[in-house]
């Protein structure tokens, strides 16, 4: 069964079609140009960019998959959580394509997408696991028992990991967006000079995590390295590299926490900030040490795409769902419980 996949959810214009667990063609388009000089994503821009990308990478992703449209057997597309008018682009095209061919129609939970990227690498993933999504949005962990069965263990208190990443590079002036810039600088910096501690609070779930604090401990180091002039670079990298340090510390020491209080043997890594180089090699060797499997998928499955989306909404119609048309896009949309 061949699963068009749709997603427009953010800053990415994606269209794919899989095959089960092949992906028969990936396309993205990223509108990071169009942002960058904001340091974030303005919705509007978002969607109208969306409008002009959608049809031809429809086009492209029929093209690399050697296929026509008569040959797909179902549409899936992302339908929260997102920004609503770049949502509702992917959800006409979806429709439009659905309507047209008389095929079934899935609207799919983008978090949902990234919980299930790893499905389409070649590795078998066993359940239960331990599933950390570390995104732009959200940052949180899943007790995964079977696909479809989310169990929400933990979430972020404030801001998520991806989005302080991009706030950090926004305050030092490095760009947008600011996770892969700071992956990239942190090696060069000495992680140890600034000791950014986690934050305690009370009443939190064991599993939650925190990263406003860590931002703004970063704020006040550069305030006062940089004391109203510009910030040397030895200490600028040094800043990024303790940042990042603390970042992955929080990361890491909750999704082991949860792995072992849940006597599960497998921690599955979605979302963009999984494609962090310092997080992934921090995880392989603590997973080793402490005897878990850990799985991480390739970069493109990391970030926002359409394949993961498809492969959802192929499932979810083996399972007997489906949509009807007049399918409504959702801002906010946890899934598990
Ligand atoms: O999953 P994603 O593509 O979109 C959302 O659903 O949010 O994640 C985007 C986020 C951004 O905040 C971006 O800065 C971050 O993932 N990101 C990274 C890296 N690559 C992307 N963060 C840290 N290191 C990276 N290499
Ligand atoms: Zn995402």
């Amino acid at each position: 069964m061949r699963f068009l996949g749709i997603e427009t959810s953010c800053d990415e214009t994606a269209v794919a079609i899989v095959e089960g667990k092949t992906v028969l063609s990936s396309c993205v388009a990223s509108q990071h140009d169009i942002h960058a000089k904001f340091g974030g994503v303005v919705p509007e821009l978002a969607s109208r960019r969306h409008t002009e990308m959608i049809s031809l990478l429809l086009e492209q992703a029929f093209k690399d998959a050697k296929l026509s449209i008569d040959d797909i057997d179902g549409v899936a597309v992302t339908r929260a959580p997102g920004l609503i008018g770049a949502l509702l682009v992917g959800l006409s095209a979806a429709k439009a394509v659905a309507y047209s061919k008389k095929i079934p129609f899935i609207g799919v939970n983008h978090l949902e997408g990234h919980v299930n990227a790893m499905h389409l690498t070649r590795e078998k993933i066993e359940y239960p696991h331990i599933a950390l999504l570390v995104s732009g949005g959200h940052t949180s962990l899943y007790l995964v028992k079977k696909f479809g069965d989310y169990k929400l263990l933990g979430a972020t208190r404030d801001d998520a990991a991806g989005e302080a990443f991009d706030k950090v590079a926004r305050l030092l002036g490095l760009g947008y967006p600011g996770g892969p810039i700071i992956d990239a600088l942190a090696p060069k910096g000495d992680e140890n000079i600034f000791k950014f501690k986690p934050p305690k609070f009370t009443n939190q779930s064991e599993y939650d995590f925190s990263f406003s604090g860590i931002k703004t401990a970063v704020m006040m180091h550069y305030k006062s390295l940089s004391n109203g002039g510009l910030i040397k670079e030895r200490d600028m990298l040094n800043l990024v590299a303790s940042f990042q340090r603390a970042a992955i510390q929080m990361l890491v020491k909750q999704v082991v926490k949860a792995a072992k209080g849940h006597r599960c043997g497998q921690i599955l890594v979605a979302g963009g900030v999984a494609a962090n180089k310092g997080l992934r090699a921090r995880l392989k060797k603590i997973t080793a040490d402490e005897g878990l499997n850990i799985s991480v998928p390739p970069l493109e499955l990391c970030t926002d795409n359409a394949a993961m989306i498809a492969f959802v909404g192929g499932e979810y119609l083996k399972l007997g769902k489906r949509d009807d048309l007049n399918l409504n896009a959702a801002a906010v949309e946890e899934i598990g419980t």
